[in-house]
């Protein structure tokens, strides 16, 4: 139990962050049943003190408090910042005031950042990444560049002998427990998983690398940025990653072909009959595996599993009182929670007076950087066989699109007026 006091978690190792138990909602979109901390820590070495990362400004006091009682401000030789974003770097200008001797390390994209904070302050900086280190005498501190978890700036810090990696929002969780480690607090489990799969998700490929770069390391602690001090098993969370981070099954549409998703949702059954007309046009060109859903009969959350993985993904709309409807926005919105950066985007539907939820669909896609190639389908009320006819080319020409290959397209002058009329 911590009461205002620095704790240390190895020799001549402190945490000095600071704890914010009533905390119920993070960066707006995260909820902390549990609060959480900002862990803070501060090295000793014969050469001087280490300070890596600080706290969110509201709690500086705290951590000033607990950085007293274990260094003079005259000795620190470093201050290291694995990330930039308020909740750590928030008593940083402080901090400099105090100690403006220190150096501040920093990833290369942490540069711009810090500007940002420090603003017209004055202050020595020195940009790092994989394999350089900083000296503390008989101990070192070694940096491992891991950008995009979850900022562009982020980075590790391993102290070497000694295997403790300072982690920086990797391997955190909101959970505020004044126990503090792993082997000590309440069930975090919980929080640890709902972490990773909004913060870190989204950035997969970039949690591989970085696993690349963490599984050769001998780790007897891992120390994040919030949340439990990892001291029982610290391997177990790097192992944990590399589960999460790994598809859920072997997916073997995507083995030798492209995958397409066609989610719709129909009132009368027009949508319905589009879409299935996009899905047999699709399925006309070889290299292409289409799977169709209707999102009356699904879960949002095993939708996006799917989505993670997929090259193209189309979504079919009514138009009801000018908007798509809910499920499908439910699905688009779910979507920050997975890469979807340059899939293949599209959309469908029939209507009954204007039509809007397609181009309000392509809009989300395009806002979400999805490539939308093709123009979205439309229909009036109940498609004829011409009209499915066109339905048809569209798959195919989704799935031309999808493949690399594109077809020339001739349409006659009432096709193009109708066209012309329906955008
Ligand atoms: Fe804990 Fe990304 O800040």
């Amino acid at each position: 139990m911590i009461t205002g006091k620095a704790v240390e978690i190895a020799a001549e190792v402190y945490w000095i962050g600071a704890l914010d138990p009533r905390l119920r909602e993070f960066d707006i979109i995260l909820k902390t049943a549990n609060g959480t901390t900002y862990n803070a820590y501060c090295v000793r070495g014969q050469h001087g003190v280490v300070v890596i990362d600080t706290v969110k400004a509201s709690h500086a006091d705290e951590f000033f408090t607990r950085l007293e009682q274990v260094a003079h401000y005259e000795e620190i030789q470093a201050i290291i910042l694995n990330h930039l974003e308020p909740d750590h770097s928030g008593a940083l200008p402080e901090l400099i005031r105090r100690a403006p001797q220190a150096r501040v390390y920093l990833s290369h994209r942490g540069q711009m950042m810090l500007k940002g904070i420090i603003k017209d302050e004055v202050l020595e900086y020195i940009p790092v990444g994989t394999g350089d280190t900083i000296d503390l005498g008989e101990r070192q501190l070694r940096f491992l560049h891991t950008p995009f978890l979850h900022w562009p700036d982020t980075q590790c810090t391993y102290l070497e002998k000694e295997g403790i990696l300072f982690s920086g929002d990797i391997f955190g969780c909101h959970f505020c427990d004044t126990r503090l480690f792993n082997d000590k607090v309440g069930d975090f489990r919980a929080a640890f998983e709902y972490y990773y799969a909004h913060i870190m998700r989204p950035f997969r490929e970039h949690v591989l690398e970085a696993l690349a770069l963490i599984e050769p390391l001998p780790l007897n602690l891992l120390a994040p940025a919030h949340g439990p001090i990892l001291r029982d098993s610290p391997d177990s969370y790097v192992q944990r990653y590399r589960q999460l981070a790994a598809p859920l099954l072997t997916n073997e549409a995507a083995k030798q072909e492209k995958t397409l998703l066609i989610f719709y949702i129909s009132a009368y059954g027009n949508t319905t009959r589009m879409a299935q007309a996009i899905s047999e046009g699709a399925e006309t060109v070889k290299g292409v595996r289409i799977s169709l859903y209707d999102l009356q009969g699904g879960e949002v959350s095993a939708f996006v599993d799917l989505i993670e993985e997929a090259d193209g993904l189309v979504f079919g709309s009514p138009t009801i009182n000018g908007d798509a409807v809910k499920p499908i926005w439910d699905l688009l919105s779910s979507l920050a929670l997975v890469k979807v950066r340059g899939k293949l985007g599209a959309a469908f539907g029939s209507y009954g007076w204007s039509g809007e939820a397609v181009s309000l669909i392509e809009d989300r896609l395009r806002g979400l950087k999805l490539r939308v190639p093709v123009k979205g389908s439309k229909i009036k009320l109940i498609p004829t066989d011409t009209e499915l006819e066109q339905c048809h080319r569209f798959g195919r020409e989704l799935a031309l699109q999808l493949t690399g290959q594109t077809e020339q397209r001739f349409i006659t002058l009432d096709e193009l007026v109708r066209e012309t009329n329906h955008a």
